[in-house]
């Protein structure tokens, strides 16, 4: 018989498949705007760890707004025995403890059963890498349930049968999948049209134009000898506008050169990017 999990992971799927085909960003972010709230159930062992992360500035309002909603949910509670137990020696022998799956099956039970536009996230080391493809992707869903894993791993059966997908935030191990539950929850949040009070600064976001930002600044005018570049005192719109499209181009060329192999370019930006390697090239010379 197929499960409501697997009928569900397909539904899932196809729903991204056909926003993903959506390349650009405008269009992505209207069609996001459909998405008007979004609620996060996250399974943890250590609920307590979030209590304040979310109480503060944007999360707080999006929060108050009805915006962004947050269930925390304590995987002891679904233990089955009166020791509250959720990890167990691993079968094979081996050092570590490994988070049993019980528990978790029967969190995600009381949580999700009849729900189909739900995402389910494993936090994990071995997940995909997270990015803004990601944070864009997850922004789509109305429902996500994060699963932080624990102790020196989870049982595999959750990762197979029940997560729709896993997540690292990056290449180095952390105690627990509690802070990077966090970090999806923030980088989700702000997505949601209303979270943040200019949807410009979304649409211009690094990572979403392909590009790093182009360097920002604000009074004073002059702080202990350091100024600010001229143009952008010049009232000269268009000036500042190819200004920090060059800004921007030449700070992704020498940070993040790989983001420019996927990044939209115009004739113009790769006649300014030949111009700033060779100014570079020239440079190192010196
Ligand atoms: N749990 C432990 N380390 C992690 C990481 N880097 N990303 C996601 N979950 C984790």
């Amino acid at each position: 018989m197929v499960s409501s999990f697997e009928l569900k992971k397909e539904s899932n799927l196809s729903k991204l498949k056909f926003l993903n085909k959506i390349e650009k960003p405008y269009f992505r972010v209207f069609v996001q705007a459909l998405n008007k709230m979004i609620r996060f159930d996250i399974l943890s062992l250590f609920p307590g760890m979030f209590e304040s992360p979310f109480d503060y500035s944007l999360l707080k309002k999006a929060r108050e707004k009805g915006l962004v909603e947050i269930n925390l949910h304590d995987i002891r509670s679904f233990a089955g025995d009166k020791h509250r137990t959720c990890d167990d020696y691993p079968y094979g022998g081996g050092g570590g403890m490994v988070m049993k799956v019980e528990p978790v099956a029967r969190a995600l039970d009381f949580i999700a059963t009849g729900r189909t536009e739900t995402e389910i996230v494993l936090l994990t080391p071995q997940g995909e890498t997270f990015n803004q493809k990601i944070a864009e992707d997850l922004s789509r869903f109305s429902e996500i349930i994060l699963i932080c894993g624990h102790y020196e791993g989870v049982d595999e059966r959750i990762r197979e049968n029940l997560a729709d997908r896993e997540i690292s935030i990056g290449d180095y191990v952390l105690t627990g999948g509690e802070l990077p539950a966090m970090i999806v929850v923030d980088a989700v949040s702000r997505l949601i049209p209303g979270v943040l009070s200019n949807r410009e600064s979304v649409l211009f976001d690094s990572f979403s134009t392909g590009f790093l930002e182009y360097p920002h600044y604000t009074r004073p005018r002059e702080y202990r000898g350091w100024g600010v570049p001229d143009v952008l005192l010049s009232g000269n719109h268009k000036e500042i506008d190819e200004w920090r499209r060059r800004g921007a181009l030449k700070r992704t060329l020498m940070k993040r050169p790989d983001l420019l192999k996927k990044a939209e370019l115009s004739d113009k930006d790769r006649a300014e990017l030949k111009e700033l390697k060779i100014t570079c090239v020239k440079e190192c010379d010196e």
